[in-house]
């Protein structure tokens, strides 16, 4: 099939070459320069160029001409505690003015209900009258675990009432659905609103469990034991019960707020017409306010939103570590999980606190480390 990408950020870009390693043939399309790291994703880009399957493109008209489906994975940032649309719908209006033949638009974006119908309602016009079925296809990958996530799916949720549309999206998402995946066909609106209530759903898992933390630490408990013990009931489940920060992230803050505007908004009734918030972004400035001198490292390089004459970017863990009083761990990446502090700091008497609860307790007590962790 031949696949139109509009916004190859990490949505997009994991998307497009993913679905060109299925053996369709994609341009991804983008107005901006797309920086991201993923691990696995270089080599399936640079295999599926090679191969011709996988084109980048600016010029919109055209990759939207030549193209059967057209996936819409721009973003949709927070404005005034709503999704902000205004990529969505610029991009729609493009695809109004080069619908030449049948296509299908999808929203891979996450958007609130009742956004595929006003992506019909800009579209619809005499001329373009069956020319263009619009589904939702929200999308569940993680970031770090992207390739993965797009390859073996749980499920794949596709919202249309064309069954045109629906035959033709199942096809596409065959190879995936035959390693297990579950398709899941149902209302372009259901769609839309499975994405915000599962990022609810976990969302609500780690704050609940953060709650939890915060009485194992006053009860002497292991918050580990608790959520282990949970977990193990399958109504529950393990995952999404690991004590930390708050949830942070690209999606979940942006998308819950959006979850409870639209709950509020009239046009939510039938018939009636989204480092992006890492907790760590207010942390360090926080540190700085009470006096503090921040340096970070974060393996996938410096931060924009982070500017301050007392924070400092470090280019690798020893830098960032050799000076300091408190090592916070704020994520979970593998080359955190195995620090001798000891060995990167220079002072005597300093104290980690780990968010992630990646160390030992015992362990540290026996190495006789200042460690403070979450719940336990
Ligand atoms: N990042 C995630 O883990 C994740 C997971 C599931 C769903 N989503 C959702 O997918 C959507 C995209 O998220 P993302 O993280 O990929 O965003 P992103 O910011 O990484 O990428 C969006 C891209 O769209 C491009 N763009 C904007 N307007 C354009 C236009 N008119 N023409 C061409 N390109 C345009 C931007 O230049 C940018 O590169 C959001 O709605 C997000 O909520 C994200």
């Amino acid at each position: 099939m031949k696949i139109c990408i509009i916004g190859s950020g990490y949505v997009g870009l994991v998307s497009g070459a993913c679905f060109s390693d299925l053996g369709n043939t994609v341009t991804c399309v983008d107005k901006g320069i797309v920086p991201i790291y993923e691990p696995g994703l270089q080599e399936l880009v640079v295999r599926n160029l090679k191969k011709k399957r996988l084109l980048f493109s600016t010029n919109i008209s055209n990759s939207i001409k030549k193209s059967d489906i057209i996936f819409i994975c721009v973003g949709t940032p927070t404005k005034n505690n709503k999704a902000d649309l205004k990529y969505v719908f610029n991009v729609t209006k493009s695809i109004k003015s080069n619908l030449n033949r049948y296509k299908i638009i999808v929203t891979k974006s996450t958007v609130p209900v009742t956004t595929g119908d006003k992506i019909t309602k800009i579209l619809k016009s005499n001329k373009n009258k069956n020319k263009f079925d619009v589904v939702s296809n929200p999308e569940f990958l993680r970031e770090g675990e992207a390739i993965r996530d797009f390859q073996f799916p749980d499920r794949v949720v596709v919202g249309t009432s064309s069954n045109k549309a629906n035959k033709i999206m199942k096809k596409l998402y065959l190879p995936l659905i035959k390693k297990g995946g579950r398709y899941f066909h149902t209302s372009r609106r259901s769609a839309e609103l499975i994405k915000y209530a599962s990022n609810a759903f976990l969302a609500t898992k780690i704050t609940f469990i953060n709650e939890i933390a915060n009485l194992c630490e006053k009860s002497n408990i292991d918050v580990k034991e608790v959520a282990i013990g949970m977990g193990l009931d399958e109504r529950i489940g393990s995952r999404f019960l690991r004590a930390g920060p708050a949830y942070g992230g690209s999606c979940f803050p942006k998308d819950t707020r959006a979850l409870v505007s639209t709950g509020r908004s009239v046009t939510f009734k039938p018939g009636t017409d989204d480092m992006r918030e890492s907790s760590s972004l207010k942390m360090i400035p926080s540190l700085i306010r009470k006096g503090a001198h921040v340096n970070y490292y974060e393996p996938t390089g410096k931060k924009k939103e982070l500017k301050s004459k007392n924070i400092n970017f470090s280019e690798n863990i020893k830098d960032a570590c050799k000076s300091a009083d408190l090592i916070i761990i704020h994520t979970e990446w593998n080359e955190f999980k195995q620090l001798n502090f000891k060995k990167i700091t220079k002072k005597r008497n300093f104290k980690v606190f780990d968010m992630r609860n990646l160390y030992s307790t015992s362990e540290m007590k026996k190495n006789k480390i200042n460690y403070f962790s979450i719940g336990r």
